[in-house]
């Protein structure tokens, strides 16, 4: 018996690894997170499958749901939205599962920022203006930021932000930030990324709340950085036509030429 943690993906049910999917049919009891996991994805369980919503259980209920599958042999397939790297709680049970001695698995999912991003079409990292991505979220009633890890701390960085769990706190948001981006840094926030009512707002931190005027709530992301603005920033080397590479040695005395690729 195996317990299979599978990240969910960000809401559009195609959105699934082929291996998310295969464990899920593959699982006579399926948990899922039901709050932001979407119900589709219920329809790779197999027909007989025992499927729980866990969003109404305490850590304890879940543990003995997955206690007594166990003592039943059967497998088990734990969903959780997204990716499970990030506040999937799935870290407080693997080391409830350790403790029990309950084999398990992880399968990842697409995570939120990423299909945020591609809502957006943009890269989040692009030379010269940002190169570095922060997850990052704001204090919350279930657990406080640890002390060093502020938005003004992060704000120094420069870097691009993707704030979760804070759409209620955009004006915290806004407040720590605009002394270090300015008012008119680009932001960004999408609502239910890749949801079929999915919505963006693009603005600067100086519009996002009137623009956002308290419409969103709950699944939003928030991502702030000079970077979003998708034509200010200098083309990569990479794929610059003289930048000589292993792939594209540009001349014979050229350090890559001859080289096995
Ligand atoms: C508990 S966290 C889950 C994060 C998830 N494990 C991931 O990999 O993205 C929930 C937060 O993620 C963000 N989020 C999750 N799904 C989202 C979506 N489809 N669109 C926008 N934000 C989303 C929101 O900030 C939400 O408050």
């Amino acid at each position: 018996m195996t317990v299979h943690f599978i990240g969910a993906g960000p809401g559009a049910p195609d959105l699934l690894t082929l291996r998310g999917r295969d464990r899920i049919a593959a699982s006579p009891v399926c948990l899922y997170a039901g709050s932001l996991v979407p119900a589709a994805l219920l329809d790779h369980c197999p027909p007989d499958a025992r499927i729980v919503n866990t969003a109404p259980m305490d850590l304890d209920e879940i543990v003995a749901a997955i206690a007594q599958a166990h003592t039943e042999g059967k497998d088990v397939a734990r969903l959780h939205s997204g990716d499970l790297s990030i506040w999937s709680a799935m870290g407080e049970q693997i080391r409830r599962l350790r403790e029990l001695d309950i084999p398990f698995t992880i399968t990842p999912g697409v995570p939120a920022f990423a299909a945020a991003a591609a809502a957006l079409e943009a890269e989040l990292t692009v030379p010269t203006v940002a190169q570095s991505l922060v997850l990052t979220r704001t204090s919350g009633r279930a657990s406080a930021m640890p002390e060093g890890e502020s938005l003004v701390g992060f704000a120094a960085t420069g870097s691009t932000l993707a704030i979760h769990l804070s759409i209620h706190n955009l004006a915290g948001v806004v407040a720590d930030l605009l002394p270090h981006y300015g008012g008119d840094c680009p932001v960004a926030v999408v609502w239910r990324a890749s949801w079929p009512d999915e919505r963006i707002v693009r603005a600067t931190l100086e519009t996002v709340e009137q623009a956002v005027d308290g419409s969103m709530e709950r699944t939003a992301l928030i991502l702030v950085g000079p970077g979003l603005d998708g034509s200010k920033f200098a083309q990569s080397s990479l794929y610059s036509t003289g930048y000589d590479r292993r792939f594209r040695p540009q001349s014979a005395d050229s350090a890559f030429s001859g080289r096995e690729l």
